[in-house]
């Protein structure tokens, strides 16, 4: 039987168009394998999504060995360490030195500008009613496109790339997933300041008051932000109690240095939690990115992790194609595990490092501190840290 107008086939169906899905679609492409990509909202949105913004060498690697890395090399920062504050005193943690990679400044939203502007095949946003059916036969999508017509698009593989909220892990029948998960009792209430950053490197701030972070996007735009409650209102927060409350956190014994700030442009609290679902497979459909797992952000690895995902995955369907051997695929939800579990300890690590507990309990500060201590002052926990920031070499 052929196909109505309003069915289509392709060999991947991508569903999400933020870091992972975009990815893949270029490596897919790369490769020579068929792909359409369906995403929820319209284009302006996901170019418009403030994220972090730290990128791992083997993320700039694999983005500049698909022809993405123009805009990206010329604009990032590179940066060779991060502060740790603590009892008013900054201590270096000399990152290239220690683990051999340095790490890149680049907003997340620019990366996806970038992914967005690069690709010229189909690409589908404001889609509605996505629906993923045949899961372990042959698997189908069907949605309602931006002019509310309804589509059918026929595949040999699904990759659900549409984070945390998506349809895709839904999909999948109760019972199949194990799923991991830890909440934690604080939020970040980030912002975008158009002031000039005031360290040349990130600062990573434990106080008594709580945790900060003082981060960059360029040599005038700042990104900050404060740990608060999990249920603040950000109506309680206006400019200069925010302004206040950073440069309370962030203050040091150094008499020269102070925090520079500038107008808001964007601010928004987002929750903090750890999350992983097993496998990350279900037949024919395979999650990756936020869909599959998130890391608090205090390791700056959620878009990392999403491209180490795809980039097994898009491996594993190469050699699929190319001799039907299936043994990547199988293996697709064990590889990728690995790497997630090894980023969610460092994430949580970092996190109950950083972060003093809402009721500042003396005796969880003093392992904090201790902590904090050891990481500044022994090489090896130097060192510890530092690779795992920086990352492992990817898949
Ligand atoms: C950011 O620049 O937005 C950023 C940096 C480091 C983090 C999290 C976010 O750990």
């Amino acid at each position: 039987m052929g196909l109505t107008d309003l069915e289509t086939r392709t060999q991947v169906g991508i569903i999400g168009a933020g870091p992972a899905g975009l990815v893949l679609a270029h490596l897919l492409r790369a490769r020579g394998i068929d792909c359409v990509v369906l995403e929820r909202q319209t284009r302006s949105h996901v170019e418009a999504r403030i994220r972090a913004g730290v990128l791992e060498h083997g993320t700039v690697d694999l983005l500049t060995s698909l022809g993405l890395g123009d805009r990206l090399h010329r604009e990032r920062m590179v940066h060779h360490g991060i502060e740790l504050l603590f009892e008013r005193e900054a201590h270096r943690i000399p990152l290239t030195e220690l683990a051999g990679r340095e790490i890149t400044i680049y907003g997340q939203h620019e990366v996806v500008k970038d992914l967005i502007a690069a690709w010229d095949g189909p690409l589908h946003f404001s889609v509605s009613s996505v629906a993923l059916s045949a899961l372990t036969s042959t698997p189908t999508v069907s949605y309602v496109d931006a002019d509310g017509v309804a589509q059918t698009l026929h595949c040999d593989v699904i990759a659900g790339c549409d984070g945390f909220h998506g349809v895709s892990r839904a999909a999948i029948p109760p019972g199949v997933l194990t799923v991991h998960q830890r909440d934690y009792p604080h939020a970040w209430l980030g912002i975008l300041a158009e002031a000039p950053p005031s360290s040349e490197e990130l600062i990573y701030a434990h106080s008594s008051r709580g945790f900060a972070l003082h981060s960059m996007r360029s040599p005038t735009v700042t990104r900050l932000y404060l740990q608060v409650r999990p249920d603040e209102d950000l109506a309680e927060w206006p400019d200069e109690r925010i302004w206040s409350e950073l440069r309370a956190r962030l203050d040091r014994s150094d008499p020269a240095w102070s925090l520079a700030d500038g107008p808001i442009l964007e601010r928004s609290v987002a929750a903090m939690r750890s999350f992983v679902v097993s496998p990350m497979q279900y037949g024919r459909l395979f999650l990756a990115g936020d869909a599959a797992h998130i890391v608090p952000p205090t390791g700056a690895k959620g878009l990392n992790l999403a491209v180490a995902d795809v980039k097994v995955l898009a491996d594993a369907l190469t050699a699929w194609y190319a001799s039907g051997d299936a043994t990547g695929l199988d293996a697709y939800s064990e590889a990728c595990l690995r790497r997630v579990w090894r980023v969610q300890h460092f994430s949580w690590w970092m996190t109950s490092m950083l972060h003093p507990t809402s009721d500042n309990d003396p005796f969880d500060r003093a392992l904090q501190l201790s902590q904090l201590r050891y990481v500044t002052s022994s090489r090896a926990a130097a060192t510890s840290l530092a690779e795992n920031y920086v990352g492992f070499p990817f898949p």
